[in-house]
């Protein structure tokens, strides 16, 4: 069993669209592999809010089930989870510095390092205040690396 905790800025976009996409993956793909599956957010501005209508929007198109409320990562959440998922630099940063230890700062893993196809980038765009194209590449950075996320999980391939 793995626990993994997607992070992004607000959690009503990047991070609840990682988690229902990999949730959605897991079970199309009739997965051997158990995982227990959240999202978070560096600050509170949505704390308590569904994620965003475009996210709403694009996974209701690809019959993709979400249940989110949107929550601020907490302290207990580094010892909770094994794997915390930045989707950008930013959040990276800004995770390392509410992680109180060495053992939790390990914990910590660049999502995009593992795009096959980032071409160096270490982040998901932030599409908050963009529009549907945006929100568009947003999915396909997602579900490009959550399927090479998923292969090195079932492979047994270190994440760090
Ligand atoms: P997220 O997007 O971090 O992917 O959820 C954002 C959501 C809200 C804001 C910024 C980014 N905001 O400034 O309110």
């Amino acid at each position: 069993m793995y626990k993994v905790l997607f992070v992004c800025l607000g959690n009503i976009c990047r991070s609840p669209l990682a988690a229902a996409v990999f949730a959605n993956k897991l079970k199309e793909k009739n997965s051997d592999l158990v995982f227990e599956i959240d999202s978070a957010g560096t600050h509170n501005y949505h704390a308590g809010k569904p994620a965003d209508e475009r996210v709403l929007l694009m996974l209701n198109d690809r019959n993709i089930e979400i249940n989110h409320l949107a929550r601020r990562i907490e302290l207990k959440d580094f010892d909770y989870f094994d794997y915390i998922f930045a989707m950008d630099e930013n959040n990276y940063e800004a995770i390392h510095k509410l992680a109180p230890n060495k053992n939790y700062k390990a914990k910590i893993v660049q999502f995009r390092k593992y795009d096959p196809y980032s071409q160096g980038s270490l982040t998901v765009p932030d599409p908050y205040y963009g529009d549907m194209k945006d929100f568009q590449v947003v999915y396909n950075i997602i579900d490009d690396t959550l399927e090479n996320l998923y292969d090195r999980f079932s492979q047994g391939l270190e994440v760090n």
